[in-house]
């Protein structure tokens, strides 16, 4: 019997991936040092670091030595970091009033580091919860969550550490309406340039637990955070959010976790076109350093391939625990092919 003859393909795709060359031609995303934002933990004392269990090559650094990171990370490229202190449980009260004390720990390092590396971009963290005595980002009245009490405390924060020097503002509570009253705040005491990256879309997410035991929050934690972060089920939901905190005065909004919201960041950024970030939380950083450790995966490999992830998805930039591993591979030259 005759075979029958397979027509020749016309469009052969494997053609542009023949060589690294033409993989470099072809190739429609890049990565760049300048897309990073670099989370670090804050903790007291002088020359301290400690290491954080869940999160294998994290540490908390004292304020010292974040200077000494920050320095690092301007040295490479990386245009922003972002601050997350760990509070004694001895200050960690019902009011949250440590939160706005202008010597509270992420205070002391946004100024220290304004002072010495002025170049670099610092971002906060403006939510309760590494100030609250039950482990939750807005005060609680009887097991209730209370937004608009919150806000106030939120403001305050807000002022103090702009007060201190602080870039972007980055409200991570999810409570209704803190966008627009910061916004006024901000204005009404002269900070009208202070940014605002917005935690638009913040899910109720199984993969924040490291963080917790990063900032000393997860022993604290009292039940859930259901009532103010999203249902991980909904993405319409996620750009009612993001509208309506640029709409209140955002300057740049976030989706978070990353990893499993891709496609939310796509649709934000298709719907807004406004400057769009991903937060790659500690969970997802636990996943690809743990399986590496084990041998599993390759480390290096897929910490850059989840970052080429987040540009394809549309991001103009990502949180990621990564950054400066990312940052040291671009310096020397990487290139997917
Ligand atoms: C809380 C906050 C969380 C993270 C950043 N800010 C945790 C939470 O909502 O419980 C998580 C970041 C990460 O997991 O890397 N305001």
């Amino acid at each position: 019997m005759r075979p029958i003859a397979a027509p020749t393909p016309m469009t052969r795709f494997r053609r542009l991936r023949r060589s690294p060359a033409l993989r470099a031609l072809a190739q429609e995303t890049v990565i760049s040092t300048g897309d990073l934002i670099w989370p670090v933990f804050v903790r007291d004392g002088v020359g301290m670091r400690e290491p954080i269990h869940s999160m294998p090559g994290v540490e908390r650094l004292s304020v010292d030595l974040v200077v000494k990171a920050a320095e690092e990370a301007a040295a490479l490229g990386i245009p922003a970091i972002c601050l997350f202190p760990y509070t004694d449980p001895a200050l960690k009260t019902e009011g949250c009033e440590e939160a706005w004390n202008p010597d509270n720990l992420a205070n002391k390092a946004i100024r220290a580091i304004k002072a010495a590396v002025p170049e670099i971009a610092v971002m906060t963290d403006i939510a309760l919860d590494p100030y609250n005595a039950n482990g939750h980002d807005g005060l609680v009245r009887d097991g209730v969550i209370l937004n608009d009490e919150t806000i106030e405390c939120l403001v305050r924060m807000a002022l103090v550490q702009a007060d201190c020097g602080a870039d972007i503002l980055g409200p991570s509570d999810m409570m209704d309406g803190r966008i627009g009253a910061m916004r006024q705040a901000l204005e009404a005491a002269g900070h009208r340039d202070v940014a605002i990256l917005s935690y638009a879309a913040k899910y109720a997410s199984a993969f924040y637990g490291p963080f917790r035991d990063a900032v000393g929050a997860s022993g604290a934690l009292k039940g859930d955070k259901k009532t103010y972060q999203m249902n991980p089920a909904n993405g319409d939901e996620a750009l009612r959010l993001v509208e309506r905190d640029l709409r209140e005065g955002a300057d740049m909004v976030m989706v978070k976790p990353g990893m499993p919201y891709l496609d939310i960041c796509r649709r934000v950024k298709d719907a807004f076109g406004a400057p769009t970030y991903a937060y790659q939380v500690s969970g997802e950083y636990a996943m690809i350093t743990g399986a590496a450790e084990r041998g599993w995966i390759d480390g290096e490999k897929a910490m850059m391939e989840s970052l080429m992830g987040f540009k394809r998805a549309g991001c103009d930039g990502v949180l990621t625990y990564f950054a400066p591993a990312v940052a040291k591979k671009l310096r020397a030259g990487w290139v997917w092919g």
